[in-house]
């Protein structure tokens, strides 16, 4: 989590610099972070939940990391707004 904080800063600050290698960088950094706390069962919230969440977390990632391939700016920030959305309803459910 303290990854997600430094990462999806990263990548917003590379996106504001047109730096979107960096921001396609960080991003597929969170989704490899998240993907790999799936193993675990949250202490709050349902394990099936978890996991859905999770794969749709990890999915935005990858798509924004998609985008940051492709060079679509616009792309990469829908992926942050979307990561950040996801970050409220992952802490209300699961946290
Ligand atoms: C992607 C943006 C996200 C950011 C920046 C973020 C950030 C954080 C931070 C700073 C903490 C507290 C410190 C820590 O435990 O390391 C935390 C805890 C936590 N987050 Fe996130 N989070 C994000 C997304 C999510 C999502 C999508 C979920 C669930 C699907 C989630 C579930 C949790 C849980 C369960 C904890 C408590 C961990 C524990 O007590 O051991 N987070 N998060």
């Amino acid at each position: 989590m303290r990854n997600n904080v430094a990462q999806l800063a990263a990548a917003r600050d590379a996106s504001g610099k047109g730096d979107l290698i960096a921001a396609g960088v960080a991003l597929a950094d969170i989704a490899r972070s998240m993907h790999s706390i799936k193993r675990f069962v949250p202490n709050k919230g349902d394990k099936a939940a978890w996991d859905k969440t999770l794969d749709a977390v990890v999915l935005a990632a990858l798509k924004g990391a998609g985008a940051a391939a492709a060079n679509e700016k616009a792309g990469v920030d829908a992926a942050l707004g979307e990561l950040r959305r996801f970050m409220a309803v992952g802490h209300a459910s699961f946290r």
